[in-house]
């Protein structure tokens, strides 16, 4: 029998749910957002918070070259793509990002189809934004999520989130006693999927991110929570990536990197190009499909094994299409 929490969450004892590890959450998780891709932008239509969101962008600094994780059906990728000079937007649902193209009429737009629990940025971004995806991380993985983050941006470069506040949980059933927060979500075929959610407080969230060297700013608007944050100097970050030079943007890229004129991959100083994806050892960006990807310590998400098997695909830019 469900119980209420004061914050009107609807929680569900565990002895009716077996336990399940993140792995299986996560691949629970991408089911569900793509069987449900046709019904993802009804709330957008419908609730006013929402467009409230959205219209927020505008205040954002969100500038030059921006990295959009789990872009979804590009509810926000125009609104990134006017305000900078290219924007590429990741997600692992084929269908969401099939609505994503759709929707978006932007040259300077690329969108990439990979698990973000496996790939990794291979160049340098001004903005990392993500929009509703924090909380759909375990909470394992959020360092590793946070230091990949911080080793996408340029110098100067701000991660730019939005999210669900504790306020939230009160529109969901969630599963309790859990290590990783889990609610049960259900599409209009009747078909239930567990997801991992985590309704962050931002002064908590502000001060587990001051605890990892970032220094972050979370404001609550229409009752969801928009952070603005700045890395760690790379130097207090990962001495030994810096020693050896090997990926770190500052370092090799030399501040801010123009993009290749045709939104297509493009030469770094270093010989890097510019696209990303599983790193094929030598830096470079490749096209792969169905080939198993192992998950690194710093793919994007937070570094683990794969979780579903399947291999992630460069796509190739969207320009035009
Ligand atoms: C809550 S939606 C957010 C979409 C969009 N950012 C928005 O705010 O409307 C979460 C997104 O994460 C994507 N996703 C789920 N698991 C993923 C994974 N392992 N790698 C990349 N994207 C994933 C889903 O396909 C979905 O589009």
């Amino acid at each position: 029998m469900p119980v209420t929490t004061e914050q009107g969450a609807r929680l569900r004892p565990n002895r009716e749910e077996p336990a399940v590890d993140d792995d299986a959450l996560l691949t629970e998780q991408l089911a569900y957002y793509r069987a449900g891709a046709a019904e993802y932008d009804r709330p957008y239509a419908e609730r006013e918070d929402l467009r409230e969101l959205l219209a927020a962008v505008d205040d954002l600094p969100i500038a030059g070259d921006v990295l959009e994780l789990a872009c979804g059906t590009g509810q926000w990728t125009s609104s990134l793509a006017a305000r900078a000079r290219s924007v590429t937007a990741v997600d692992a649902a084929a269908e969401v990002l099939a609505l994503a193209r759709a929707r978006t009429a932007s040259a300077t737009v690329r969108f990439v189809e990979a698990d973000l629990f496996a790939w990794q940025p291979s160049r340098c971004y001004d903005t990392v934004f993500f929009a509703f995806w924090l909380s759909h991380i375990p909470p394992a993985r959020l360092p590793g999520f946070w230091n990949t983050v911080a080793s996408a941006l340029a110098p100067g470069g701000k991660a730019v989130f939005i999210d669900d506040g504790p306020a939230a949980a009160a529109e969901e059933e969630v599963l309790s006693g859990r290590p990783t927060p889990v609610a049960v979500r259900r599409l209009d075929d009747g078909s239930r999927y567990r997801i991992v959610k985590v309704f962050h407080d931002p002064s908590s969230l502000t001060t587990d991110l001051a605890a990892l060297g970032w220094s972050a700013h979370i404001r609550l608007v229409a009752g969801k929570f928009i952070g603005v944050a700045e890395p760690p100097a790379a130097s207090a970050r990962e001495p030994a990536r810096v020693q050896r030079g090997s990926d770190e943007c500052g370092h090799l890229l030399g501040g801010l990197v123009a993009p290749p004129a045709d939104g297509e991959v493009g030469e770094h100083s270093d010989g890097r190009n510019g696209a990303d994806g599983p790193a094929d050892g030598q830096g470079r960006a490749r096209l792969v499909e169905h080939a198993d990807v192992p998950r690194s310590a710093a793919a994007v998400a937070g570094g683990a094994a794969p979780h579903h098997g399947k291999g992630d695909r460069e796509e190739q830019p969207d320009v035009g299409r």
